[in-house]
């Protein structure tokens, strides 16, 4: 037994669809994670019972340069329209290379299923962003199943000048229907609607549910998100750090027939909720470095029982590891 253990591998070099290469990593109680190296991307996360947890569309394209549609793209170092760059920046279309000597974390940590990657400026994207930067991304599986990403962006210029990016997590979370769906801890907060050009306004009501197509920018919002999937009895808990803003995405039926690579009725089963920093760009002097961090885990509830009570969800909980 105690062999079994110690041949026990956490993390696994492969090949994904069309040859490109992945990473899987593994926790001893079944979890497991997938990374390509094409984009960074983490494009499947599973439970200790096998459940995908993330939404990766049967159409997706897993062929260079169109971004992966599903899992988690990144999205740097412009979110979406918001700047001069193609959409959602270049980082979710390159190729990253794994990090094998990253610079130490402030707080060690025990967890055994890691990966780092690494991307740096291309002379392609240096025409289109002429600036020096590392970009480094640990991507954790912790031994309970919850999913850690933590990036850090370097400015490595000589030339003395700062840049300033936007970011987001572009989280694909899988949602048994998304009209049973319900997103907590963004009431009451202000946002642009990216439907109305990007006018502002504050929300109203209790929570978040959905019966059209949503595309929002919530603003400064705390940072534990709840989304709550009544069918599934089960909720996401999003933590992030870093990252003040939160995008929440569906394209509903008709944007959904207009995407090549999504099916037409996908837009039920999934939902984007992005730990961003959008509203106000993160600027870095040479030699500065910002971090931004988000953790994904799932507790159950149960909609029926009366259990669910959003707010434990959203207060409870062990606190935020750094
Ligand atoms: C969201 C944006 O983050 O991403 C939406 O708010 C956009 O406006 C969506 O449609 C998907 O973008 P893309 O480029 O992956 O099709």
């Amino acid at each position: 037994m105690a062999e079994a253990v110690d041949d026990f591998k956490y993390v696994d070099f492969c090949k994904g669809i069309n040859g490109l290469d992945k990473v899987v990593l593994r926790e001893v109680r079944g979890s497991s994670a997938e990374v390509y190296l094409y984009g960074g991307q983490v494009t499947s996360w599973k439970n200790d019972h096998g459940e995908e947890l993330l939404f990766m569309s049967n159409k997706a394209i897993f062929k260079p340069p169109k971004a992966i549609r599903g899992g988690i793209p990144i999205c740097f170092p412009q979110f979406a329209s918001h700047g001069p760059l193609e959409q959602h920046g270049f980082a979710r279309n390159k190729f990253w290379s794994i990090d094998t000597n990253p610079p130490p974390f402030p707080t060690v940590s025990t967890n055994k299923a890691f990966v780092d990657l690494i991307l740096k400026p291309s002379d392609e994207d240096a025409k289109v962003w002429p600036h020096s930067y590392e970009f480094r991304l640990r991507v954790t599986l912790g031994p309970g199943g919850d999913l850690m990403l933590t990036s850090r962006i370097r400015n490595t210029g000589m030339d003395g000048k700062p840049f300033s990016f936007t970011f987001a997590y572009h989280t694909y979370f899988s949602v048994s229907d998304i009209s049973e769906v319900r997103v907590e801890g963004l009431e009451t907060l202000d946002y642009l609607d990216n439907l109305k050009g990007r006018e502002r306004f504050t929300e109203q009501g209790d929570s978040i549910t959905f019966e059209s197509e949503m595309d929002k920018i919530y603003l400064s919002t705390p940072t534990k998100i709840a989304i709550l999937d009544h069918e599934k009895k089960r909720t996401f808990v999003l933590r992030k750090d870093g990252l003040p803003d939160a995008v929440v995405w569906n394209p509903w039926d008709k944007k959904a027939k207009s995407m090549v690579d999504f099916g037409d009725d996908e837009y039920k089963h999934m939902l984007c909720v992005e730990a961003a920093c959008v509203e106000k760009a993160i600027t870095l002097k040479p030699g500065e470095e910002w971090r931004g961090r988000q953790e994904l885990s799932t507790v159950p509830s149960s909609y029926c029982s009366g259990q669910l009570d959003p707010r434990r969800v959203l207060e409870g909980g062990p606190e935020f590891d750094s």
